[in-house]
């Protein structure tokens, strides 16, 4: 059954270095998603460590957290229908070798550790990110798309 959700993205800093921030906000907001916080942020390895706190003993942990504390990521939560598991079907497969084109990864991407861009992969960790990355708390807007959808 569909279920209205919200789900977190993030642009890695290979995205944005890669001026892709438009084309992938295009393409949530085209599938018909509403985009509900934005903001840039340099985090801090503290801070992506414990986004990441699930990985941690991964071979590829301590590689991952000097990637994404690089440069500056793009954090947003996007709100919909099926959002984090469309979401995920959007960004495509964790490595890009398996990444259907058409996908964000299978499209932009070419290697895993340099894959894009990240997003939730269920509704609990989708809330547990969200808290963490925008512990001010997000706006609450009525779209007109909902007049549309729902
Ligand atoms: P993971 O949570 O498994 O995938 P996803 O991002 O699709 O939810 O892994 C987090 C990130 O860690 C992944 O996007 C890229 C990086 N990573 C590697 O660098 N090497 C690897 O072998 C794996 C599995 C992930």
């Amino acid at each position: 059954m569909s279920k209205f959700e919200q789900t977190y993205i993030m642009i890695k800093p290979d995205g944005v270095q890669r001026n892709l921030v438009g084309a992938i906000i295009a393409r949530f907001e085209q599938r018909g998603f509403k985009l509900v916080a934005l903001k840039m942020v340099h985090a801090t390895p503290e801070h992506l460590e414990k986004h990441y706190e699930d990985l941690k003993g991964k071979p590829f942990f301590p590689g991952l957290i000097k990637y994404m504390a690089s440069g500056p990521v793009v954090a947003m939560v996007w709100e919909g229908l099926d959002a984090v598991k469309t979401g995920r079907s959007m960004l495509g497969a964790t490595n890009p070798l398996a990444s259907a084109p058409g996908t964000i990864r299978g499209d932009y991407a070419l290697a895993v550790g340099r894959n894009i861009a990240h997003g939730s992969d269920s509704v609990e960790s989708a809330k547990k990110e969200i808290a963490h990355w925008f512990p001010e708390g997000i706006v609450q807007y009525r779209s007109l798309l909902e007049d549309v959808i729902f």
